[in-house]
């Protein structure tokens, strides 16, 4: 769009086929907004009140306009439809391969928590050509995840998990924002995401950013080794909080192993089904009594309160790691 500050940068996948949706609406709108507003004009200048053009031979029906629109805009109206349906499919499924980064929103600020341990506020490092797949919850309020130059925005939500994601397409520093208002300091609650060459991408994951703005997490100093990664900061949690004297390994503990547990079809006690996804887990933890497993004792007691928002995406994490066999048993 030239100089012209009207329309973001493209840079991500979406960005493109977004903004070609918007112009051909704004196209389609123009299209028949202007002819009409032309021809209302042009005829009340005409056909004023004691002006002499010609009003003899006036039509009163014609199947063939009426037909034609009717079918017409119906048909512009089915395509506009489709193509923005299809659009909206593709952002709103999560392709099966990509980068997770974890999202914790809050007054009045952004979270992120990659896999790999790196914690950053207001800042969120990616790399370019990439699919990223944001998990994303609020430990308060609702906000709203929005990168313009991504054509991407999406509702984080206080006790419900979201996912979003997208794929950069070029290296750069693009303006993150709040867009649902939440308190005071909505209009500041903002940061950047910083695209990096995936070169670049590795040296900062491990810990020796070069180039661009960088911050270092208050628990880290520079020159740090890794950082624990989720899954083992999720271990510890496992340990500390006492889940494994119940959740043992082998299944043989008062409650239900986790092993192989994310994504599993859950028997309960009330003979409904639930899926253990990520939110179940959550849930699980929060309020145990809610969805008491088939064939355990609801003894469970309920976390709500003792653990963070942050650190229940851990265990999360920790529990996928289980299935994957990646983790150390206890
Ligand atoms: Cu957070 Cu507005």
């Amino acid at each position: 769009m030239g100089n012209l500050p009207l329309f973001p940068e493209q840079a991500s996948t979406f960005a493109g086929p977004v903004d070609t949706l918007y112009f051909v609406l704004t196209g389609l709108s123009l299209l028949f907004a202007v002819p009409v507003a032309a021809l209302i004009i042009y005829f009340a200048i005409k056909y004023r009140r004691g002006s002499n053009a010609d009003r003899t031979g006036a039509i009163s029906e014609s199947t063939a306009i009426e037909t034609t629109w009717i079918v017409v805009p119906l048909f512009l109206a089915l395509g506009v439809f489709g193509w923005g349906a299809r659009l909206y499919v593709e952002m709103y499924e999560m392709p099966a391969e990509g980068m997770d980064v974890y999202i914790v929103a809050k007054q009045w600020m952004w979270k992120a928590q990659h896999p790999t341990g790196q914690r950053e506020i207001n800042e969120l490092h990616v790399p370019v050509g990439q699919p990223v797949r944001l998990t994303m919850i609020s430990q308060d309020v609702i906000h709203s995840f929005y990168v313009p130059a991504f054509r991407m925005k999406r509702d984080v939500l206080p006790g419900r998990y979201t996912t979003a994601w997208f794929e950069a397409t070029k290296p750069g520093v693009y303006r993150l924002f709040c867009t649902e208002y939440c308190g005071t300091d909505h209009a500041i609650m903002g940061g950047s995401v910083i695209v990096m060459e995936p070169h670049q991408y590795q040296e900062w994951l491990s810990g020796r950013p070069m180039g661009i703005v960088d911050v270092i997490p208050e628990d880290q100093t520079p020159g740090d080794a890794a950082p624990p990664t989720m899954a083992m900061a999720g271990e510890a949690l496992f340990q500390n909080l006492g889940c494994i004297t119940c959740h043992h390994m082998d299944g043989e503990g008062p409650g239900p192993t986790l092993v192989g547990l994310l994504g599993k079809t859950v028997e309960l006690e009330d003979g409904e089904t639930a899926v253990a996804d990520i939110q179940y887990i959550r849930d699980s933890i929060l309020d145990p009594h809610a969805q008491i497993v088939e064939g355990y004792p609801p003894i469970m007691p309920t976390y709500e309160g003792q653990i963070s928002e942050e650190e229940l995406l851990q265990l999360v994490e920790y529990i996928a790691a289980l299935d994957e066999g990646t983790a150390p048993s206890p």
